[in-house]
């Protein structure tokens, strides 16, 4: 049976006790981490979430021995004891508290535990199902324990720079109106209006924007947003965002705000960080990445080799070019390693996992010989010269492939991050930033056979590309970018539209009609009317910075309460049915019931 709080108050926390302490009579009350009986003595660690100590019970008091050796793990208990020194044989260098126990000299049993589907008290790998089933479990353990606490120091940080910074921090409504980010809206249906539904906020843009309109300046809000879509590892059904947004914004406005508060959260680790981050355009980055969120710490840049091959002997690569293709390619500078059979086995699953139609390869071996997979067909000569061309030094390998431009370099993207990670060249603590910008500001959409906004509708086109919207609007650029760490997209945002007339040009752009902007952002294009100053802001992604910080390659293990990969809470059981007068109620009627 539980015993009482009653009187019992905490002295000190399982982290705190020093030599410095001997002597002292202390309460500790916290969590039993380990037990080991040892006949005559009984050691037992208590842990809270600053610590663990050991706590000893003699034989000589034979009642509160019976009581202790009562104790399992994940029992909860108050303990008074006298601290003391520990022998020297038995001071634990692991713990903070290793030099010191305490003698044990009343024990109140808070709360028995059953026994835990996992071990709280060592690392052990469990199956992700179980641990978000039994969250509050995982919890209890460092990893989590860890990241949860880092995850509060870097939101602290963020606040404490925002208010230093003269932005205000304003809470934005979560019933709201559908704001388009690309990703499905969870809905909520109105029980007072029926038929008619809130939906949860992909993100607070028109909020935010209308914010500037209502003259706020400067706009921070860590906040909850909500996606339907498919989740990866860094993607969650509802995530959180650092909100921010300017009035009379530049994107350098932007960049100058941001950097600094990115010193300030790689402070928080211990970790000195360069600014300015370099700035790529979106063209480069898919040219020399193939991606738009580069991973800048291989090197390994995609190089254009077309002039290489325009008048090569080597017909396959030559025709490419001459139709208009490109040929490409990326060097390992550390390749001694790699046997020819290996690199045949790269060639291979390239052919099958990536696609690659015709991946070519060369190399120079330490001695300076030189071999290539199309040995033959281009002669000696011409490999050395294009593996000199390209500064394929002595124990360095070339990869090349060939065909239309986007999706050559992104295979070979593809390929560069592959091999990156097999020779340990993605060192986690290595924090390679950069802003990748001039989006384009449409894309075509193939399927619905119209142009989709890169980023949102409210996206700002380039001053020197206005000209293009209405005769070349796929080739205008935007003033939107992108803030990338180490291959991920940490933020994104823009300068946004604050002309109505321009805003509805994009929307008819977009293939949205009059009406169909009126029904769903018709406040917010009136709001645009009455004094909209220029304006540009970005999200930050706080679950995938902090990921990153703690070394994590799954948000889910920065968040308290994730989801699973197919948008489940495991440990509540949510989604889950509702009764039928529930349902009643929101004028609801389900066309399947889930059995
Ligand atoms: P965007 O859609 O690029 O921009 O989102 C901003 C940042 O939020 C993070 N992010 C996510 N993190 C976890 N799970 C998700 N499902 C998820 N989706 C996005 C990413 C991303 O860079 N309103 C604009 C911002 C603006 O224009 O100011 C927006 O939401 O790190």
């Amino acid at each position: 049976m539980a015993e009482q709080l009653g009187e019992l108050t905490r002295t000190h926390t399982c982290g705190a006790l020093r030599p410095a302490d001997v002597g002292a009579n202390v309460v500790l009350l916290g969590w039993v981490h380990r037990v080991r009986d040892l006949g005559g003595l009984l050691f037992v660690d208590i842990r809270d979430r600053e610590g663990i100590t050991q706590v000893v019970f003699d034989k000589d008091d034979e009642t509160l021995m019976a009581k202790g050796k009562r104790l399992r793990s994940e029992y909860v208990v108050g303990v008074e004891g006298r601290v003391r020194r520990r022998s020297a044989e038995t001071v634990n260098p692991k713990l903070e508290t290793g030099e010191v126990e305490a003698l044990v000299r009343r024990l109140t049993i808070l709360n028995e535990a059953k026994t835990p589907p996992f071990p709280v008290a060592d690392e052990t790998p469990v199956s992700e199902d179980v641990r978000l089933k039994y969250r509050y479990l995982d919890l209890r353990r460092p990893r989590l324990q860890n990241n949860i606490i880092l995850r509060h120091r870097v939101s602290a940080a963020i606040r404490k720079y925002f208010d230093a910074n003269g932005f205000l921090e304003i809470e934005t409504p979560i019933l709201t109106k559908s704001t388009p980010e690309g990703a499905r809206d969870y809905l909520v249906p109105s029980r007072v209006h029926p038929g008619e539904f809130f939906a949860l906020p992909q993100s607070p843009q028109l909020f935010k924007q209308i914010l500037m309109i209502a003259g706020m300046d400067r706009y921070v809000q860590i906040c909850k947003c909500f996606r339907d879509e498919d989740l990866r590892a860094d993607r969650q059904p509802e995530f959180t965002q650092v909100d921010v947004e300017m009035s009379f914004a530049r994107p350098e406005t932007i960049y100058g705000v941001i950097e600094p508060l990115m010193r300030d959260i790689f402070a928080v680790v211990g970790r000195a960080i360069e600014t300015p981050f370099p700035r790529m355009s979106y063209a480069d980055a898919i040219a020399k990445y193939g991606s738009d969120k580069p991973d800048l710490r291989p090197g390994m840049e995609i190089q254009d080799l077309r002039e290489l091959f325009r008048e090569s002997s080597f017909r396959v690569f030559r025709d490419i070019v001459a139709n208009a293709g490109t040929v490409r390619g990326f060097v390992i500078p550390k390749a001694s390693h790699y046997s020819r059979s290996e690199v045949d086995g790269i060639v291979d699953m390239a052919k099958q996992q990536l696609g690659a139609t015709g991946l070519v390869w060369a190399r120079r071996m330490d001695d300076g010989a030189v071999t290539s997979s199309v040995m033959k067909a281009m002669g000696e000569d011409a490999v050395r010269q294009m593996l000199d061309a390209t500064s394929t030094g002595p124990g360095s390998l070339i990869f090349i492939a060939a065909g239309e431009p986007d999706s050559t370099s992104k295979l070979l993207g593809q390929l560069r991050l592959i091999l990156a990670k097999k020779d340990g060249l993605l060192r986690p603590d290595d924090y390679l930033f950069t802003w990748v910008v001039d989006f384009p500001l449409l894309e075509w959409d193939a399927e619905e056979k119209r142009y989709a906004s890169m980023h949102h509708p409210f996206t700002a086109p380039h001053d020197a590309d206005l000209d293009k919207m209405g005769i070349d609007p796929g080739h205008a650029r935007a003033k939107a970018y992108d803030l990338v760490l180490n291959g991920s997209e940490i933020g994104g945002g823009s300068i946004r539209i604050h002309d109505a007339s321009l805003q509805s040009r994009i929307f008819s752009l977009l293939n949205i009609s009059e009406e169909e902007a009126k029904l769903r952002f018709g406040f917010f294009l009136e709001a645009l009317e009455y004094g909209t100053p220029p304006h540009g802001g970005i999200a930050l992604g706080l679950d995938r910075i902090v990921a990153i910080l703690s070394n994590e390659s799954s948000i889910r293990e920065v968040i308290a309460f994730p989801k699973t990969a197919t948008a489940t809470d495991l440990m509540s059981d949510a989604p889950s049915p509702v009764d039928a007068k529930q349902l009643r109620e929101l004028h609801i009627q389900l066309r399947e019931q889930k059995s």
